[in-house]
């Protein structure tokens, strides 16, 4: 499906000015065809975004980490447009491989696997794996002459949207004793990896964390260990979910500072996730009733907490929400979800206009950490993603 003249997501300085009534008629139109809850996906969107972080960090091979938003169409997007993998499950094995992906461009990035996740990745042809200590380290053992690994550092990061380094990596102080261990059991540990958690706002953050790294592979080398040849980056790259805007290329200045001295024999890798799909899906939701609660109104949506406004809780998540009557006059009011549960509530005490029965909510910035943690409780079907401009 075509849409390209309408700008309807591409277009990040109209984010929050009032949505047109060129796009709800647009809007209306595939709410019609495909029903209300929607995600509307833009391709020409995820283009971009992938282009921008590309021209960013030019010599850094984009791994689109897919569990953001694991999608056919994301990933024959992205594909065409030149990107490599990050897969963490089988089932992200499973859609790459669906999409004819070349398995020497994917890594397996969680740290903590099965046996038989190990296997069923090897099967496809994935070789990259990742792991943070020793335990993971042996279950190589078996298939020590056909994989490469990478050893997952930790930088701790309390100021993001998710700390990955709580949950996964071995302490810095740690690496050289796995890699030790790794090159005794006759293992190689090629790469040297980390994440800086979701949504780090700070570049600084990458810039500690390469500069670690760099001392490890150093130290490694100096101990007489096998030579590092990867540095990933992992992902955590921000975009914008305010009224401010994020420039991606003055964002990475720092850090592609930080990467100019790392030796030109180390390839370099990133994981991005969030910064590639986040802006590229707009969510449709309809008023499915009211009530006066407390003095306020109270608007009941057919999606909510529950389903594609699961970042809420999963994600620390704050969308812009916006409706198209922007111009009558706002009262405080009440967006909840369509679930029996009080906890499904979007916001509490958002601006709104006087919304009638079967009005359109649009929310930007919905592409990241939604519609992949949403559930169908109570019955309330997930929203169905329509992508345009394939
Ligand atoms: C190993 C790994 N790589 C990449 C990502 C993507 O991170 P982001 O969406 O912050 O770019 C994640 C997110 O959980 C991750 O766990």
């Amino acid at each position: 499906m075509k849409y390209a003249d309408i700008g309807l997501l591409a277009n990040t300085h109209v984010r929050h000015l009032p949505l047109s009534l060129e796009n709800k008629a647009v809007i209306e139109e595939l709410v019609a065809q495909h029903g209300s809850p929607l995600l509307l996906l833009d391709c020409q969107v995820l283009r971009q975004q992938y282009q921008l972080l590309k021209h960013a960090l030019p010599n850094v091979t984009l791994h689109f980490a897919l569990k953001p938003l694991p999608h056919d169409v994301v990933v024959k997007t992205l594909l065409n447009e030149g990107a490599s993998f990050d897969l963490a499950s089988n089932g992200e094995v499973d859609m790459v491989r669906r999409q004819g992906v070349d398995p020497n461009s994917t890594i397996h990035t969680h740290p903590i696997k099965r046996d038989s996740d190990i296997r069923y990745a090897m099967e496809y042809g994935c070789t990259r794996f990742v792991i943070d200590g020793v335990n993971e380290l042996r279950k190589f053992i078996p298939y020590k002459d056909q994989v490469q690994l990478f050893l997952r550092l930790s930088f701790p990061n309390a100021d993001v949207f998710s700390d990955l380094s709580k949950k996964f990596g071995c302490n810095v102080d740690a690496a050289i004793s796995i890699l030790q261990q790794a090159n005794d059991l006759g293992i190689r540990i090629s790469g040297i990896s980390f994440h800086v958690g979701s949504q780090t706002m700070d570049p600084q953050r990458y810039v500690y964390a390469i500069g670690r790294c760099l001392e490890v592979i150093e130290n490694a080398q100096q101990a007489g260990l096998p030579d590092i040849t990867t540095l990933d980056i992992g992902g955590g790259f921000p975009v914008s979910y305010g009224e401010e805007d994020l420039n991606i290329h003055e964002y990475c200045a720092p850090i592609r500072e930080a990467l100019n001295k790392v030796p030109n024999k180390i390839a370099l890798l990133a994981e991005p996730g969030r910064f590639i799909v986040g802006p590229a899906v707009m969510s449709v939701a309809s008023v499915m009733g009211q009530a006066i609660r407390s003095g306020k109104p109270w608007y009941y949506l057919d999606d909510g907490v529950y389903g594609s406004f699961s970042g809420i809780l999963f994600d620390h998540g704050h969308y812009p929400i916006d409706v198209f009557n922007a111009e009558a006059p706002r009262v405080e009011s009440v967006l909840a979800g369509p679930t029996c549960d009080s906890i499904d509530v979007i916001d509490e005490a958002i601006m709104l206009p006087k919304l009638n029965d079967g009005d359109l909510i649009v929310t930007r910035m919905m592409g990241a950490y939604t519609s992949a943690t949403a559930t169908e409780f109570n019955f309330f079907k997930k929203a169905n993603i329509v992508a345009l401009n394939e």
